[in-house]
């Protein structure tokens, strides 16, 4: 049944943070460009603007602004930053960063608030991100949403010739997992649905959101 095979793409696909070499076949990333395409968007603004590199050369440089930036924080709060380095970025066989055009906002003629622009501008640009990562999946290759921070922004403007006013969201690096992650834990549907109304004994206290997702 199709919806069992897309339930199980859904669940199969991992944030992938070791690659091995192998290349992701032009088809194969021609695919997964095809899949941001028909991500749905507000107002069917298409937000999304990719820049696809498979320059190795490129790739180090991503993994060196990625890098600077994780010694800087090091260097300011040695003990509490505890923020994972991001040599991924700089060792796949394609990576897309992930541009968004805000300009596509003025279409949103019916939303008055800036906040909720901003939403529909986001989550637009998000879709399009899953779709891709669900297609690689399907494919059996790994990838993973990195954030783009505004820390390594300007420098990434710059390596990718990213023009004012576009902005820059996140990289997704597309390769071979070097080893299939195992699952995170989720929490239960029943956690988080709420039949009819929302289930107050259900909200979360603080001290339950801070730990998650450990594990
Ligand atoms: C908006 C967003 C930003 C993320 N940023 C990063 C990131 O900068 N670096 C990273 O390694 N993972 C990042 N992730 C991946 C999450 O950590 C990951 O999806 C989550 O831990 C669940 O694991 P899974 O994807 O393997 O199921 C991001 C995910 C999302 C949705």
């Amino acid at each position: 049944m199709e919806s069992e095979k897309l339930s199980n793409i859904i669940r199969r696909r991992r944030s992938v943070r070791v690659y091995k070499s192998g290349k992701v076949t032009d088809k194969q990333l021609e695919m997964i460009l095809e899949a941001a395409r028909w991500a749905p968007s507000g107002a069917n603004t298409q937000p999304w603007e990719l820049v696809v590199t498979r320059d190795r050369a490129k790739m180090r440089r991503v993994r060196q602004i990625y890098d600077n930036e994780w010694k800087q924080r090091k260097k300011e709060d040695p003990v509490h930053y505890k923020g994972l380095k991001k040599d991924y970025v700089g060792d796949v066989s394609a990576l897309v960063l992930v541009c968004g055009d805000p300009r596509t906002m003025q279409v949103y003629l019916t939303t008055r608030q800036p906040g909720d622009r901003e939403k529909l501008f986001h989550a637009s640009v998000a879709n399009a991100v899953e779709h891709m990562m669900l297609m690689a999946a399907s494919m059996g290759l790994g990838t993973v949403w990195v954030s783009v921070r505004q820390e390594v922004e300007p420098e990434l403007r710059e390596l990718f010739q990213v023009p004012q006013p576009l902005r820059l969201l996140w990289i997704v690096p597309i390769g071979h997992a070097q080893s299939w992650p195992k699952a995170k834990p989720r929490r239960k549907t029943s956690d988080f649905v709420h039949q009819e109304v929302y289930n107050p004994k259900k909200l979360r206290a603080d001290s339950e959101i801070r730990p998650w997702p450990k594990g």
